[in-house]
């Protein structure tokens, strides 16, 4: 039997063929646009996705008897805005996560509304990204086309959709709608009235591991597939938390994708009473807090391919001895695409500060690693304040893949960071979501300790992470100094 995990990423969908051993047999991946129709906004089109979808499914059974896969489980980038309308035609572009665009809603739901009362209906504050201000968005500035939306969903669970003719969603992942009772598990009928929109709007409710369909028939006859179940699926992070096996009570997992997050597991729900993490529901039924800051990996791509033109990644980094790890006196601000966790500034913006005549391109890229990381650390911080301990973490995403940048982060941290065999971020979760789904397996936990294995550690040095740490003590003074100057030149750079 074979099951198909995917990853509806940002910069592209990857799919994972896996069998029922957990061995990936094959993998593909197809990229599509990211449109910024004005600085701060974020779109794509959901049919982008579903062709990327259909491209990377005949690669993966090329040669496959596809007869043979059993189940599919999605896991998608989170909080995009997809409307439809009444037959089925997607409205406007998706609005996606890092999307800065809300900032008047999100001011009338925390401040207006009350964070007290947003918390007590959703266990969360408003945050750009999330999808109650975008509805309110389009009511307040597209009226034509909000009157029209049928239905109202998530990035992955348009491709659910789309594959079984299903209109569902999966409690991680729905937890960033900001629309979910997290702690109840079900829709708030106070933030639906808040947005007006109405529960037939939206999907019917799920466990990420429930199976909410079978392919159609049209799409399984293409594909030469049979009966094949779709699970629910999961946000992206969650996904990623199921693949590297942080399931359960007080695990920890650091993704360094297009966004970074910080994902701390729990068997009970708890949310952060200064609002500075996000409280979630997990894929494995339980809840987590996460942190998640905007532009993490992208960072390092933003500077290396749009700044220094240079392809070779490997080649700068070589550069960055030992030696220069705790020393640089350059500092970067990552907020790019403005920040989330734990400021929750649309206006703040990248920022480098303490160049000199001798600063040289590695001395500027070790700064996009140590600020990305001290940003990272930010949330730490914030789960420790909440009684938390973290010992370790596993750590996940493209930016992982760098030894150099996860060296940097596990000495910023004082922790050690473990990667997984398999790590092949959401897609291996989602695939497992499936294998569950499909009864392969009796939980996500039991399949977790079944198929995912811890392949290498890296340990922080004491001596290099007192350093960081009076590192750290600078950078937390930057974002404070050019708060209001952000807010200033706000109009300047929109
Ligand atoms: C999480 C978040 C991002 C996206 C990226 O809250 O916004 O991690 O899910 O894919």
């Amino acid at each position: 039997m074979f099951y198909i995990g995917i990853d509806l990423g940002t910069s592209a969908l990857k799919m994972l063929l896996v069998d029922e051993k957990g061995e990936i047999i094959r993998t593909a991946s197809e990229e599509y646009p990211l449109f910024f129709p004005h600085n701060g906004w974020s779109e794509q089109n959901p049919e982008d996705w579903y062709s990327a979808a259909e491209k990377c499914l005949s690669q993966v059974l090329k040669g496959i008897d596809a007869y043979l896969v059993k189940g599919i489980g999605i896991g998608g980038q989170m909080h995009g805005l997809v409307v439809l309308d009444k037959n089925d035609n997607v409205i406007r572009p998706a609005i996606l996560w890092n999307d800065g665009r809300t900032d008047k809603q999100v001011e009338y739901l925390n401040n207006v509304i009350g964070k007290d009362k947003l918390s007590q209906y959703t266990a969360n504050i408003a945050f750009a990204g999330f999808t109650a201000p975008k509805i309110i968005w389009m009511k307040e500035n597209e009226p034509e086309k909000f009157e029209k939306i049928e239905k109202i969903m998530l990035p992955k669970d348009y491709l659910v959709y789309r594959l079984t003719g299903e209109h569902t969603c999966d409690y991680s992942d729905a937890s960033g709608m900001l629309l979910l009772d997290v702690k109840n598990k079900c829709w708030s009928e106070e933030m639906l009235e808040i947005c007006g929109i109405s529960k037939n709007q939206l999907p019917d409710l799920y466990e990420s591991y429930d199976i909410v369909g079978k392919v159609k028939k049209e799409f399984a006859d293409r594909f030469g597939l049979s009966d094949v179940s779709v699970a629910a699926g999961a946000g992206d992070n969650a996904a990623a938390a199921v693949g590297t096996g942080t399931v359960g009570e007080g695990k920890c997992n650091i993704s360094l994708g297009t966004s970074g997050t910080i994902f701390i597991s729990s068997e009970r729900f708890g949310d952060d009473r200064n609002n500075a993490l996000h409280s979630f529901a997990h894929a494995d039924g339980n809840f987590h807090l996460m942190g998640c800051m905007l532009s993490a990996a992208s960072c390092n791509k933003w500077f290396m391919d749009d700044i220094l033109n240079d392809e070779n990644y490997q080649g700068i980094q070589s550069r960055i001895s030992d030696e220069k790890l705790g020393r640089n006196n350059i500092y970067f601000l990552p907020y790019l695409m403005g920040e989330r966790s734990p400021i929750n500034d649309v206006d703040a913006r990248g920022t480098f500060i303490g160049l000199t005549m001798n600063s040289k391109r590695e001395d500027m890229l070790q700064a996009v690693f140590e600020g990305v990381a001290f940003a990272i650390r930010d949330s730490f911080e914030k789960a420790k304040e909440l009684g938390i301990k973290i010992e370790a973490s596993n750590i996940c995403g493209g930016g992982a893949k760098s030894a150099l940048w996860q060296k940097i982060m596990a000495n910023v941290l004082g922790i050690r960071l473990d990667t997984v065999k398999t790590e092949q971020g959401p897609g291996y979760g989602a695939a497992i979501l499936a294998m569950v789904g499909c009864g392969a397996y009796g939980s996500v936990s039991e399949a977790c300790a079944e198929l995912v294995e811890i392949s290498s550690s890296v340990y922080p040095d004491a001596e290099l992470s007192a350093m960081y740490d009076e590192k750290y003590k600078n950078f937390s003074k930057v974002y404070p100094a050019l708060k209001n100057v952000f807010k200033e030149i706000k109009e300047e750079i929109k």
